[in-house]
């Protein structure tokens, strides 16, 4: 059975690919390489000792990307492809709405025409702003702070408005909480471009000696030591809810939206501290004030993934920051 992949270069989609295929599925990746290299194909194929079939091709172009449903009989899309840092989508947010809703907008009107109709969307837990209390379900109310998480809502909506238009349709909307870690391998992992903005690659890089010092954003938030509280979540966890979801979507039609997340939240001089330990390195942080946008406390409701999906997040805080050092020290320069 063929899965495309769309965007299963970058960080979460190659840990993807890696759980499918040890699923025995067929996986057809479809990536422009913006944010990833190919050099994740040969790292797959270290791993499961399968090369997934390759598509460089971006999804604007729906001429192109018909090519692929022509070639090849796809039971499945996992779409991940996309931009998303949330600092830039606010200087460049014409790019973001016309990469990350044009790509979807091209992938299902290409779906539609070949008949294709199982989808797993990658959302974010963005979508809940700053909500009224934690756990977040996913009944809470939707509103975001950022074009990146309007670009994560409207595609919800357009997913949504699909199904309610062809009931044949099945659609599964993972909001995802917060990735971190690497393949045990570590061969595959993140490589952020630039400086890192998320908290672990940050972090990773003071333990590496690439940035000098932690800048915390803010210790006066309502936590348990003023510093923002977060609810991480190991990628191979995060790529083994993707499987689960594959499978529901094979046997359900609908739209269903999923947390996936662990359910506990960590502050961030926890994971300063965890990270401090894995590495063995001293974290230098300095407090600084609170960042734009940012929100005190974020963590799932997990009771629906369980139930719907037979999923949980299995890995510890530990395994996440060990993971994620070892693919440190194995890449220096990422997955290039
Ligand atoms: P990533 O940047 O590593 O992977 C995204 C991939 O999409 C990249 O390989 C990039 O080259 C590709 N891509 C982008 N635009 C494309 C286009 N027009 N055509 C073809 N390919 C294109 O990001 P990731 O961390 O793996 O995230 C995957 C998805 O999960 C994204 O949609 C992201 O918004 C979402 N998400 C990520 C996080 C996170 O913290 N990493 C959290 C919540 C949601
Ligand atoms: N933080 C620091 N210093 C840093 C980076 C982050 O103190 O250098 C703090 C933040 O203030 C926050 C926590 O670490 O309290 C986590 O911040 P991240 O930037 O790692 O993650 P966010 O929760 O802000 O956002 C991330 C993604 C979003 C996604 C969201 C939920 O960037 O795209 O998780 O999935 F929507």
């Amino acid at each position: 059975m063929s899965i495309l992949v769309t965007g299963g270069t970058g960080y979460i989609g190659s840990h993807t690919c890696v759980e499918l295929i040890k699923e025995n599925y067929d996986v057809i990746i479809v990536d422009n390489l913006y944010n990833s290299s190919k050099e994740a194909l040969n790292r797959i194929n270290t791993i499961t000792g399968v090369m997934p079939k390759f598509y460089e091709i971006d999804l604007l172009d729906k001429d192109k990307l018909n090519i692929i449903f022509e070639e090849n009989n796809i039971e499945a899309v996992i779409h991940f492809a996309g931009y998303k840092a949330v600092g830039e989508s606010c200087s460049i947010p014409l790019t973001y709405y016309q990469n990350n809703i044009t790509t979807t907008l091209n992938l299902c009107e290409v779906m539609k025409s070949y008949n294709c109709k199982k989808i797993v969307f990658s959302s974010s837990a963005t979508v809940y702003g700053d909500p009224a209390s934690v756990p977040i379900d996913e009944s809470f109310p939707l509103s975001t702070t950022n074009p990146y998480g309007t670009t994560k809502m409207f595609n919800e909506r357009i997913l949504e408005d699909l199904y309610i238009s062809d009931n044949e349709f099945s659609v599964i909307l993972l909001r995802y909480f917060n990735p971190i870690g690497a393949h045990n391998s570590g061969l595959i992992g993140e490589t952020p471009n630039g400086i890192p903005n998320n908290l672990v690659p940050y972090i990773a890089q003071v333990a590496t000696g690439k940035r000098d010092f932690l800048r915390v954003w803010g210790n006066d938030y309502n936590t348990v030591d003023g510093t923002g509280v977060r609810d991480y979540i190991h990628v191979v966890d995060l790529a083994l809810g993707h499987i689960k979801a594959v499978k529901y979507a094979m046997n359900h039609l609908g739209v269903e939206k999923i947390n996936l997340g662990t359910g506990n939240g960590y502050s961030v001089l926890q994971v300063k501290d965890a990270y401090a330990k894995a590495s063995g390195k001293d974290i230098a942080f300095e407090i600084m004030d609170r960042r734009p946008g940012d929100i005190a406390t974020c963590y799932a409701d997990t009771k629906k993934a369980k139930e719907l999906l037979g999923w949980q997040a299995e890995f510890d805080i530990e395994t996440m920051c060990n993971d994620s050092w070892n693919f440190e020290v194995k890449n220096p320069d990422g997955v290039k």
